[in-house]
């Protein structure tokens, strides 16, 4: 008989899989009910724009003809939107497979990543299943990440160090000033990806211009996606900046066509479409004071966001989590150091109400 965990060798069989929120439709048919609210993957309530619904519908018929390779069209247009140059962009399956390329591309098997914790367990597991590994240093006790203790943790062997900003599962962000201060210690050749997922949300006006810096800082990567607030998450389709070199040695490694057409034309649609984005992001400040207000009459703590969800200290974080599952509502529970917390996105004004009256029922 073949041993399959063998070949596959012990960084494989420590991997845990990454466990996705369960799907509305799974919980509804597991509960038998008619309208479950899913508030667990931070997904964008609202949905993609209308325009961006058509311009899939129009795509649909020429689904026979392989991706454009290059993403030409929506590198053009996007390249334009930041202003910089096309050859600073490259785009992935979601922004998890531009983690994927950077590890592929740069990572060698003796050496590491680096990330707080807690944040993207992702980079945890495809640094493992690279046969590498990923130091994980814990936050402070109010959540900031620990820059002395990154700084005193890098080596020679440092490839990546990913800092989720905003972060996820916290909200929570860093400053300008602080992201200088700690590009300054970091070696020329460790790569400093900065993971900007939920950046359009952002309120803060002292976030760090990650853009300018790279002029600075050849060795930082910004990642960012069409998953959140472009409401595009089921099509997969992320991107990353950074110096045409790096650019280049990722599109060695990339599989040719990675961006399917689907996701490409969708991207291209909803970066037209500024005024859908606005109203998404409208919407998500409004929840989040709803969300606040409703936490502070509980007497709950919880970590102001810069993104659209709120890590919220309810207490028996697996049982709050439970109980909601089974009146319909799914939010996330992370465990080890946030056993006490549950994550809930923002959802639309009624996902919020529905959420918070449940919440209320299970306490
Ligand atoms: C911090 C962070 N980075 C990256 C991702 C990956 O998103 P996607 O692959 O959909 O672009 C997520 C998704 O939840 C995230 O929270």
């Amino acid at each position: 008989m073949i041993d399959y965990a063998k070949l596959a060798g012990k960084e494989i069989q420590g991997l845990s899989p990454y466990v996705p929120g369960k799907p509305v439709k799974e919980l509804e048919r597991e509960l038998g009910i008619e309208k479950a609210v899913k508030l667990a993957s931070n997904e964008n309530p609202l949905g993609p724009s209308p325009k961006v619904i058509q311009a899939v519908a129009d795509f649909l018929p020429e689904m026979s003809r392989y991706p454009y390779g290059d993403v030409f069209y929506l590198r053009t247009k996007l390249a334009s939107k930041l202003g910089i140059n096309a050859d600073r962009l490259i785009f992935g399956t979601g922004s998890n497979e531009i983690i994927e390329l950077a590890m592929r591309t740069f990572l060698a098997r003796d050496e590491h990543v680096m990330s707080p914790s807690p944040s993207f367990s992702v980079y945890g597991i495809i640094a493992q299943a690279m046969r590498a590994s990923c130091r994980w240093i814990p936050v402070k006790s109010d959540f900031s990440f620990d820059f002395e203790a990154l700084t005193a943790n890098i080596n020679e062997k440092t490839r990546l160090i990913f800092l989720g900003n905003p972060n996820n599962p916290t909200g929570t962000y860093f400053n300008q000033e602080t992201l200088e201060a700690f590009m300054k210690k970091v070696p020329a050749e460790t790569i400093v990806v900065m993971d900007e997922a939920y950046c359009e949300y952002v309120d803060a006006p002292d976030f760090p211009d990650t853009m300018k810096m790279q002029k600075d800082y050849p060795n930082m990567m910004i990642m960012r996606t069409f998953s959140k607030a472009y409401g595009l998450a089921a099509l997969r389709v992320g991107y990353c900046i950074a110096d045409p070199a790096a650019i280049d040695m990722m599109n060695r490694v990339r599989q040719p066509f990675n961006t399917n057409m689907a996701a490409q034309v969708a991207a291209e649609a909803a970066l037209q479409d500024t005024d859908h984005l606005k109203k998404v992001i409208r919407e998500n400040r409004m929840g989040k004071a709803y969300l606040y207000g409703e936490f502070e009459k509980l007497g709950f703590e919880y970590l102001p966001t810069q993104a659209n969800f709120i890590l919220v200290k309810t207490g028996s974080g697996e049982k709050v989590f439970t109980d909601l599952l089974k009146k319909g509502v799914i939010v996330r529970y992370l465990g080890s150091g946030l056993k006490d917390y549950i994550r809930v996105s923002v959802g639309t004004e009624e996902e919020n109400k529905i959420f918070i009256e449940q919440l209320k029922a299970v306490l």
